[in-house]
């Protein structure tokens, strides 16, 4: 390591953990305790709260045929720029990307992603091959579907979204495409990430996001200077845009939970085995390796956990209709699932320490309604940037992910599940269509498995007695 970078190093070190020698637990996790900014929640309430109470559950019900299959488009070409010239989509698997489409900022000298920016154009078709999505369902399914899709037709929706309509449009089983490992990594990847961050997040261009892997020929001193003037400029933002980038960075944090946690440890003919890789886990979140990022970010998959969680226990007299129903055709499966629904909807009214979404777009109306608009605009163009992730399976992931958050800021944020709902009963103003509702718990299953990874990284980390 060179001196510049030790002392940084240790200088961090210093900064955080409370040990003089932190351990590797406490490189990651020291952030991750205690009270989480802009709410009133502590990390150890949500932990135990969600490992223990709605983890299992809501694994259970995501196995359920009505949240397993989400019809989606993933032929859409990316809006924002072309896409030949990218690794991972259909060039990519006849032939590997030249290495002149390597960005060159990537190449940059110490960074510590280098090596993988070399190693970056063999990747390619292993990531193709790993990204590629499972696209079987069995006749019945198909069938099953077909039904499916006339009823909800049949429904008074009045939010299609456009997509389904598609003929490209399909339905994938989501427990046959797990969101893991794909090989997906290095500059493609961070280019879907910095568009998202430098060009959605209400960041002026002025002020430079710490650890940014594709700004160029900085050095690892700049880092700490760049983090102290971004971490200004976060904190001046009003709390809503603050949230926004929060949200963000959550998600991103779950992303990365979940590729190092579904990690891709042997490859033979005999065998694929996916698990825990710690190191991976490490170079994305020790505190010391991110020159301090990593421990925030996980901060802020609480951030999301929280927005989600209060999006559930709000729309439950939705669900709570007696003339709802989760129909995939078979009549007494429906009802279990329901009611499964129901009991863990049940178990979000009954968390404790929720966010209080009233004190967003609070101010003065007009300023407000606007910020709203400004906020549902950039999500909405941030939904649009998934159509340019490459590996397919990301971007499967992606799309849902962001209609599930989506989803949850719109029941967050919805006037007429505010005005209408409470007490004097659910009003028929607001509508969930049967996409809205799967990529809503499918997200939020991804959140609380992150959480629920983060207690079997710490094991892991934790020195043997
Ligand atoms: C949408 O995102 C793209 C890609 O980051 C960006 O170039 C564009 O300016 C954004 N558009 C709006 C209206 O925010
Ligand atoms: C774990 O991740 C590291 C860093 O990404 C990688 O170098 C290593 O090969 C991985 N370990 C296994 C067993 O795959």
């Amino acid at each position: 390591m060179p001196p510049l970078r030790l002392l940084l190093a240790l200088l961090l070190l210093l900064g955080c953990a409370s040990a003089q020698s932190p351990s590797a637990e406490q490189r990651c996790f020291c952030q991750v305790t205690g009270h989480l900014d802009d709410c009133t929640c502590d990390v150890e309430t949500i932990d135990s709260y969600n490992n223990y109470k709605i983890f299992p559950s809501l694994q259970k019900l995501l196995e359920n045929d009505y949240f397993r299959y989400y019809k989606v488009n993933l032929k859409k070409p990316c809006p924002f720029w072309s896409d030949s010239s990218h690794c991972g989509i259909r060039d990519c698997a006849v032939k590997p990307c030249p290495s002149d489409e390597v960005p060159g900022g990537i190449r940059s000298e110490s960074y510590k992603y280098s090596r993988e920016a070399a190693t970056f154009v063999e990747d390619c078709e292993e990531a193709e091959r790993l990204g590629a999505v499972d696209e079987s369902l069995s006749k019945e399914t198909a069938e099953a579907v077909l039904r499916w899709t006339r009823h909800d037709d049949s429904s008074d929706s009045f939010c299609e979204v456009d997509d389904i309509q598609s003929p490209e449009a399909e339905y994938v089983d989501l427990l046959l495409n797990p969101e893991r490992y794909t090989g997906y990594k290095g500059p493609e990847a961070w280019k879907i990430w910095n568009s998202i961050y430098e060009e959605n997040c209400f960041k002026p261009q002025s002020i430079k996001r710490p650890l940014n892997p594709l700004a160029s020929g900085r050095a690892a001193a700049a880092g700490e200077n760049e983090g102290n003037m971004f971490y200004s400029w976060l904190q001046g933002l009003c709390v809503e845009k603050r949230a926004f980038y929060k949200l963000i960075s959550g998600l991103h944090a779950s992303i990365n939970i979940h590729l190092s946690a579904r990690y891709l440890l042997r490859d033979t003919w005999a065998e694929k085995q996916w698990g825990h890789n710690v190191t991976e886990f490490q170079q994305r979140f020790d505190e010391v390796l991110t020159q301090g990022e990593g421990p925030r970010r996980l901060k802020n998959l609480y951030f999301i956990y929280l927005i989600e969680l209060r999006a559930l226990s709000k729309v439950l007299p939705f669900f709570d209709r007696p003339d709802f129903q989760l129909f995939t055709g078979d009549k007494r499966r429906d009802e279990e699932t329901k009611s499964l629904l129901l009991e863990i909807l049940h178990l979000t009214k009954a968390f404790p320490l929720h966010l209080d979404e009233n004190s967003f777009f609070a101010g003065n109306p007009r300023e407000a309604a606007k910020l709203k608009e400004e906020f549902r605009h950039h999500f909405r163009n941030i939904s649009r940037i998934m159509d340019c992730v490459g590996c397919f399976k990301c971007r499967l992931w992606g799309k849902l992910q962001t209609q599930g958050l989506g989803t949850a800021l719109k029941i967050l944020f919805s006037e007429s599940l505010i005005e209408n709902m409470p007490e004097r009963g659910p009003s028929h103003k607001f509508h969930l269509t049967r996409q809205e509702i799967v990529s809503l718990f499918n997200a939020f299953g991804r959140i609380s498995t992150s959480v629920k990874e983060l207690e079997n990284f710490r094991d892991l980390l934790r020195p043997l007695q």
